[in-house]
């Protein structure tokens, strides 16, 4: 598939007769639920009802993911003798030893390729357009795939570098950092789609890569191509659970107008 084909598929998909209307939306609750998020350090002994945690992983579920791939999954680490290790990894701070649950946000750069053939299969049943089925077929192999002895990442950085001097081309992921780049941005974002739904049902939450990723990630029994994108600590804040006034450096060397 050429680069053309990937821009038809795309000008095909833009063709489509589905319509979805955006719904109505409270930018005050919104604002509340943005701007009471603190990072909490110290939780008080409160539990957190096991609705809230399912309901904060669907609400992470439905964050956007690159190529719709799906790359991130949720560790809910329950059992006793698990969650003393991992607060134990996560350097024993009153975050995680504090905290009613700990869930760990995992990106994954060796799942899409099930996930490619499973959302074909829900395309397929959908009566999806061809358009659709075939970026999951042809584009997404291209994109995401390495190739024995990583010969396609090789061909990939050829093509593209030299392509790229006369047209507009997509570059990554090329490599396998690449790839592990990709499947972290969409972690991320779930992540904070977690946090901000624990906050709109009244708890509290704190990232944390303070963490033994090594350690972490033989807990829970992931595989190579799996990587700790965070843990996640839950809980309610106790009444010094955060350390201070939010603090942000100035607006101005973050956001620039071009
Ligand atoms: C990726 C990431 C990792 C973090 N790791 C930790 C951590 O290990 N321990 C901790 O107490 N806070 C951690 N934090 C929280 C930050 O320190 C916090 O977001 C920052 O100080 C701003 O405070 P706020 O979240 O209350 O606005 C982390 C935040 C992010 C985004």
């Amino acid at each position: 598939m050429s680069l053309d084909d990937f821009k038809n598929v795309m000008n095909d998909l833009s063709k489509n007769d589905y319509e979805e209307k955006a719904g109505e939306c409270s930018w005050d609750d919104f604002k509340r639920v943005v701007t009471s998020r603190r990072s909490v350090r110290v939780y008080d002994k409160t539990k957190v009802p096991e609705s809230v945690i399912h309901e904060a992983i669907d609400m992470a579920l439905i964050a956007p993911t690159s190529s719709n791939l799906q790359q991130t999954e949720f560790y809910w680490v329950r059992t006793p003798a698990l969650r003393e290790k991992l607060v134990t990894y996560c350097l024993s701070q009153p975050a995680a030893a504090t905290a009613a649950e700990l869930i760990v946000v995992v990106a994954r750069t060796d799942t899409w390729r099930r996930n490619a053939a499973a959302v074909i299969r829900q395309l397929k049943d959908s009566g999806a357009p061809r358009a659709a089925i075939s970026y999951y077929e042809r584009l997404v192999p291209l994109a995401y795939g390495r190739g024995p002895l990583g010969l396609l990442n090789l061909a990939k950085r050829v093509y593209f570098r030299f392509k790229g001097m006369y047209s507009i081309t997509p570059r990554e992921p090329r490599s396998t950092a690449d790839l592990r780049v990709w499947a972290h941005k969409s972690a991320a974002l779930a992540a904070e789609n977690f946090m901000l739904a624990i906050r709109a049902k009244g708890y509290d939450s704190c990232p944390m890569e303070g963490h033994d990723s090594h350690r972490v990630k033989c807990l829970i029994g992931l595989p190579r191509g799996a990587e700790v994108n965070m843990v996640i600590s839950v809980g309610r804040r106790a009444s010094s659970g955060v350390y201070g006034p939010r603090m942000r450096l100035e607006r101005k060397l973050f956001v620039f107008e071009l």
